[in-house]
């Protein structure tokens, strides 16, 4: 039996992985959350939204054929990689991840970890600073309770609403990013302090190199726990699971 492969996109190592697939030939459908305007165009049939939880999931694995899937969503997407491992688990469906490892501190990094995002806005309790604040447009509105600051915003698309910060400068970019910009960006609005996920990877480092050259601190989200599954770290490593993986359904 042929592979029908589900890819759950929305990183740099996904899209990378449907180029991949698509010089191979396998039957492959990428999927994306729908969170940005202007999704990257990906070289294979695409399908945008979310599934409808697990069941939704599950019926979408059965409808559709699907051998197997490769959560490539990012470090921060928990609830779709649980769901990933609870539809998989429930059909029969071969699943592996592709990640990349977290960020590690480096001589001269000043860090803070907290666990999530509510411990990064009480970590932001005390007086008035300039703070980036760079962990996408999703969760805001947590920072309500701590507007003495002044942030810094960068955001892949404009704020659909209002942001509950008086007191915030936008710049909409999608990258990519370089230390140089951003440490003219942290310069020009003379940044405090850097509030970020450990999302890993090279798309979103230079923030994090940057506050190296410039001696600030960051308050440093740590990563969702993730129910246990197959990993690797290369779309190489992922073709070669489709090669030795059997195609057996067990539902
Ligand atoms: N969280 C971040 O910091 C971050 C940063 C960069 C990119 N992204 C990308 O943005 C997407 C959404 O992130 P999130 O934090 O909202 O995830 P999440 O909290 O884990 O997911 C919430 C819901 O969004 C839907 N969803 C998520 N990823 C999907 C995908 N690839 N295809 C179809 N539906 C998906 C699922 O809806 P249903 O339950 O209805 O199926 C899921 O239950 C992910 O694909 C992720 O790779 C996230």
């Amino acid at each position: 039996m042929a592979h029908t492969l589900l890819i759950l996109g929305g990183t740099t190592e996904a899209t990378a992985l449907a180029i991949a697939v698509h010089e191979v030939g396998i039957t492959a459908t990428f999927s994306y959350a729908g969170r940005v305007a202007r999704p990257k165009r990906q070289p294979l049939p695409t399908r945008i939204g979310g599934f409808g939880g697990v069941d939704g999931l599950v019926n979408y694995i059965h409808e559709n054929g699907i051998t197997h899937v490769v959560d490539a969503t990012h470090p921060f997407a928990a609830q779709m990689s649980m769901n990933a491992v609870d539809a998989c688990g429930q059909t029969g469906t071969q699943l592996i991840a592709l990640t990349r490892p977290k960020w590690q501190p480096e001589t001269g990094d000043n860090w803070t970890h907290v666990p999530d995002i509510d411990a990064a806005v009480a970590a932001l309790r005390g007086p008035s600073k300039n703070v980036m604040l760079a962990i996408g447009r999703m969760h805001l509105d947590a920072f309500a309770p701590q507007p003495q600051h002044r942030y810094l915003l960068r955001l892949v698309d404009a704020p659909d609403g209002e942001v509950p910060l008086p007191n915030r400068h936008i710049v909409v970019d999608q990258g990519p990013f370089s230390t140089e910009n951003d440490i003219a960006l942290m310069r020009e609005h003379g940044v405090e302090l850097i509030v970020s996920k450990n999302a890993g990877g090279t798309g979103a480092r230079a923030k994090i190199d940057a506050a190296r050259t410039l001696n600030l601190p960051i308050i440093m989200i740590d990563r969702p726990a993730i129910p246990a599954r197959p990993e690797v770290g290369s779309s190489a490593q992922v073709l070669a699971w489709l090669d030795h993986s059997s195609t057996e359904r067990g539902v």
